[in-house]
């Protein structure tokens, strides 16, 4: 439990600041946090938002398990609950559990945590030798690893993936040296798919800031996860449980996933079925002063849309608040 409690959450400030407008303006107490990872937005909410009750959402059974020993030992039993599943699944669960109140606030701080990261064996980095996994819920055996993957698909796949989730402009050279290694082995380990992806490299490009595995790596951890079609499928799926005035509050670490945030707003604010008001025309990124404790913050963006009342807009003043 240790590790978790010493995790960076990113934007807090910002992130509360939103979950309390949406409380304030629609009267709700129920918070949903789609992203619990080490618990750090989930109970800082709990505390700024008096009286507040937080289901909070997970797929990792680590990040899980840690959470309920976290829950114990902060006192939160009843007002912070654990919810063991993808994202995906929540708007289900809402429907299924028949929520009396609707959501004050959703907030999801996308990708995989520092701890996720930092946990070598779970095989999202390439700092150690570790199998290549990459499953945030690796409880899941019904679903490919990062190697299943490399090891199955055709090298014009794995060539698209590279290219697709990782922008990864070698990622033909990348892909065929893949093929050309598992005709002789499987490729299981994080150290071989670095030393691929290092020697596709032409060797004068091999030593710039970004590692040449860094964007082959983010590619399989975003097919592995499925963690764009998650993520589209699901924000659409948010409005019908958030109260008129509650907020829905995003944070992206890569430009697709940013992307996908901001067209999807973008749909709902034009569809009309949930009226609504984009509070962030241009995403918030973090302070200086953030960025200064946390480097990893850099990437940060943070998009967050209002549910309007029927009778209008919602305290619209407030949009003033969160310009960039
Ligand atoms: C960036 S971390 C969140 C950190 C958290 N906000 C904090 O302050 O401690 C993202 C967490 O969301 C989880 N996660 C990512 N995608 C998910 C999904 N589709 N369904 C459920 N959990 C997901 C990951 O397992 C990870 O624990």
């Amino acid at each position: 439990m240790t590790e978790y409690l010493k995790h960076y959450s990113v934007m807090l400030k910002e992130c509360l600041e939103a979950l309390e407008l949406g409380s304030k303006a629609s009267g709700s107490l129920l918070l949903g946090d789609l992203t619990f990872g080490a618990g750090g937005h989930t109970f800082a909410l709990s505390d700024h938002i008096a009286g507040s009750m937080v289901y909070s959402v997970d797929q990792d059974p680590d990040a899980l398990k840690n959470g309920e020993e976290n829950i114990i030992h902060r006192g939160k039993v009843g007002i912070v609950k654990l919810l063991p599943m993808n994202f995906v699944e929540f708007p289900d669960w809402c429907e299924q559990n028949q929520m009396q109140q609707k959501f004050a606030g959703i907030l999801m701080d996308l990708g995989v945590s520092s701890h996720q990261f930092d946990k070598m064996e779970r095989g999202f980095s390439f700092r150690a030798d570790a199998p290549l996994d990459m499953r945030m819920n690796h409880g899941d055996n019904s679903k490919p690893t990062a190697a299943d993957l490399l090891n199955t698909l055709s090298e014009k796949e794995i060539s698209d993936l590279l290219f697709t989730y990782g922008e990864e402009r070698l990622s033909r050279r990348i892909a065929a040296k893949i093929c050309e290694l598992r005709m002789t082995k499987k490729i299981e380990t994080t150290s071989e798919l670095e030393d691929i992806c290092f020697h596709a490299y032409p060797a004068k490009d091999r030593h710039q800031k970004t590692h040449p595995a860094t964007r082959s790596f983010q590619a399989l951890r975003i097919a592995v996860n499925d963690e764009l079609r998650v993520l589209e499928n699901t924000i659409p799926k948010l409005l019908p449980y958030l109260s008129e005035g509650g907020v829905l509050a995003i944070i992206s670490f890569h430009s697709l996933e940013d992307r996908i945030v901001k067209h999807t707003f973008k749909e709902i604010l034009e569809k009309q079925d949930f009226p609504v008001t984009i509070l962030t025309k241009k995403p918030l990124t973090a302070t200086e002063e953030e960025l200064s404790i946390n480097s990893r913050s850099r990437s940060a963006k943070l998009r967050i849309l209002q549910r309007e009342s029927q009778l209008g807009r919602v305290d619209g003043t407030k949009k003033k608040r969160f310009k960039t």
